[in-house]
């Protein structure tokens, strides 16, 4: 595998563009071809089944690209497909965590972690309850709506904080101590919970976790690019135009912010 090649990354939509974003700023020398399956979000109400084979179609397009890495950059396509991704392709596959281990580390009190109703159910999140977690009160909350959101590119104003506080109905938002982001869409309406359950609840998420994660793998597996000096990102959505139009949009809004 040639360490010029273009590292693939992939979500159900526009999630994954937060994490494109920390790709770009932690690697500046890697390309990427990003492909959003927004024709096909959300990914979090649907089977295990029907998540495995969307991811393994995605894979497929990316694999024909000749990406050297593919980023599952996508918490339900993780919790589903990870294993089989990884047994069917030649290439690293990183996927996506919900940050329960830093939270536990960091952080006392109670624990609410937002992902998609595939993310919550699936063994992989409740193994790491179980390694992890055994010992601290973690409260599951499954938003659904808030990838809706972010897909039409709505991360603030009205209609973001009515479907965020729908979220937290099920819960004394005074007891949180720490809200763990457990899905890529998510990470864009950061500021908006804040703006919600205040400055005295930490938020956290995994990108920079697996944007590390893919570092020392292309490290390890000898493949990362040292040497390029014109970083190139390619955009590419099941859906429509306008979707690739609104993924640059929020690319840019995401790493602005972060500056
Ligand atoms: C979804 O498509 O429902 C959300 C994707 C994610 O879990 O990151």
């Amino acid at each position: 595998m040639d360490n010029k090649n273009s590292i693939g990354i992939f979500d159900s939509g526009m999630g994954g563009i937060s994490v494109l974003a920390d790709c770009i700023r932690i690697l500046p020398k890697e390309n990427f071809i990003y492909y959003g399956d927004s024709k096909n979000a959300p990914y979090g109400i649907k089977t295990t089944e029907e998540v495995m084979e969307l991811s393994e179609n995605v894979c497929n397009y990316l694999i024909k690209k000749n990406v050297k890495a593919i980023v599952v950059a996508c918490n339900t396509a993780t919790s589903a497909s990870i294993n089989i991704l990884r047994q069917r392709y030649n290439v690293p596959i990183i996927g996506m965590e919900p940050a329960i281990k830093p939270a536990i580390e960091n952080y006392d009190g109670l624990i609410a972690v937002l992902a998609t109703e595939v993310t919550l159910r699936e063994k992989k999140f409740n193994n790491l309850l179980k390694v992890y977690g055994t010992n601290r009160k973690i409260v599951k909350i499954p938003c659904p709506n808030l990838v809706e959101i972010v897909e039409n590119g709505i991360v603030d104003g009205k209609i973001a904080i009515r479907e965020i506080e729908k979220c937290f109905e099920v819960i004394d938002i005074s007891k949180i101590s720490t809200i763990v982001l457990g899905c890529t869409h998510f990470v864009f309406l950061k500021s908006t919970i804040k703006s919600i359950v205040g400055n005295a609840i930490n938020i956290i998420d995994g990108n920079v976790g697996t944007v590390n994660n893919l570092k020392s793998i292309l490290k390890s597996n000898r493949i990362l690019n040292t040497e390029n000096s014109n970083q190139h990102i390619e955009f590419n959505n099941s859906g429509s135009e306008e979707d690739v139009l609104r993924s640059k949009k929020l690319l840019k809004i995401y790493s602005e912010n972060a500056k």
